[in-house]
């Protein structure tokens, strides 16, 4: 059944728990994370950004969204729609029939400007008030997803600031985070704590100076009461970039985000996960395999099965280290 964030968010801080808040764009991909939550017997958030509505069709992602509620009566499924540049685009997604919706006023309307702390405030309150009136929960965000080694927003193709961002932006600030929620009624704070978009995060296995995980537990303490969102928090696997670049794929050397330090960040208030980059390396390295294996093959059904099981068996690892499996 569709249910709004809000009220699996409260489920997962009574019970201690995080759910992972997977990207999704096409029919594989859902199919691979209501496998993996109908294995686990958990509930699942499926989300779609701005490029994902582009990729397939506002009506071909409603369907595919209806249709595995329907498959899946008992799984309690959010609908949500990652980082909204504006107000207006928040309304067409209630209108399409998401549960929740994030209003990104960290940067401007060009999603790649930061904003003033006022703006971010004026826009995220505005879309609290017309989001909570038909039932649908809030996603805020404070401050700028970057990476504290080189201050950039990371993602090469263009999801986050753009340009240089200075260490402040890219950490938030607990006095701020709570002044922001008293003044926007968010449901779900999205923070930056030195993580970012997309499989180039780190160049080496963070530490604390590049992934500051005690700003969680500060700003958990100023609003105990207020969910948070770890976006950009891909592990990375190097298995599977090793798949990859096995069989003919180019990929740097990169880390992501170690699921300990993601369960750490549960211990404290986290209870939004954001994954999209893992799946995408489960897909492209299960797909390059199958296509290197059997070069006589061109049923991309083929393709297609190895890839949803290998993003299956990702979201399902997620759903047990968060401690999501059996929640449903
Ligand atoms: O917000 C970032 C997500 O990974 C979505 O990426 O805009 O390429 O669909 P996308
Ligand atoms: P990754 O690129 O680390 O998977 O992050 C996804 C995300 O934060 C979507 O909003
Ligand atoms: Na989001
Ligand atoms: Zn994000």
């Amino acid at each position: 059944a569709l249910i709004a964030l809000r009220q699996l968010l409260d489920h997962a801080a009574e019970n201690h728990y995080g759910v992972p808040a997977f990207n999704v764009n096409n029919l594989e991909q859902i199919q691979a994370i209501m496998q993996a939550a109908d294995a686990s017997n958990a509930p699942v958030i499926l989300q779609a950004s701005a490029g994902a509505r582009k990729y397939a069709g506002e009506p071909f992602l409603r369907k595919m969204v209806e249709a595995a509620i329907e498959m899946y009566p008992h799984i309690p499924i959010v609908m949500h729609q990652d980082h909204g540049a504006t107000p207006a685009v928040c309304q067409q997604s209630i209108r399409s029939g998401f549960s929740s919706v994030m209003m990104d006023g960290s940067l401007m309307e060009d999603a790649k400007t930061p904003a003033s702390y006022e703006y971010n405030v004026a826009v995220t309150r505005e879309v609290v008030k017309f989001s909570h009136a038909v039932g649908v929960s809030v996603e805020g965000e404070l401050g700028c997803l970057g990476s504290l080694e080189t201050g950039e927003a990371g993602e090469e193709d263009g999801v986050g600031a753009e340009g240089q961002l200075t260490h402040d932006q890219m950490l938030t600030d607990p006095r701020q985070a709570k002044d922001f929620v008293a003044q926007t009624g968010v449901d779900a704070l999205a923070i930056a704590i030195g993580t970012s978009h997309g499989a180039y995060k780190f160049t080496r296995p963070p530490t604390g100076d590049i992934l500051a995980m005690d700003r969680i537990v500060a700003i958990h303490r100023a609003i105990p009461n207020t969910h948070l969102v770890m976006h950009g928090s891909s592990s990375v696997p190097q298995e599977w970039l090793a798949i990859i670049r096995e069989h003919g794929g180019e990929i740097k050397e990169t880390y992501g985000v170690p699921v300990e330090e993601i369960v750490r960040g549960i211990q404290s208030g986290v209870r939004k996960v954001n994954i999209d980059t893992d799946i995408r390396l489960a897909m492209t390295g299960a797909m390059r395999r199958t296509m290197a294996k059997n070069p006589g093959e061109f049923d991309p059904r083929k393709f297609f099965k190895d890839a949803t099981l290998a993003a299956k068996d990702i979201c399902q690892a997620r759903f047990q280290a968060f401690g999501c499996a059996g929640m449903a």
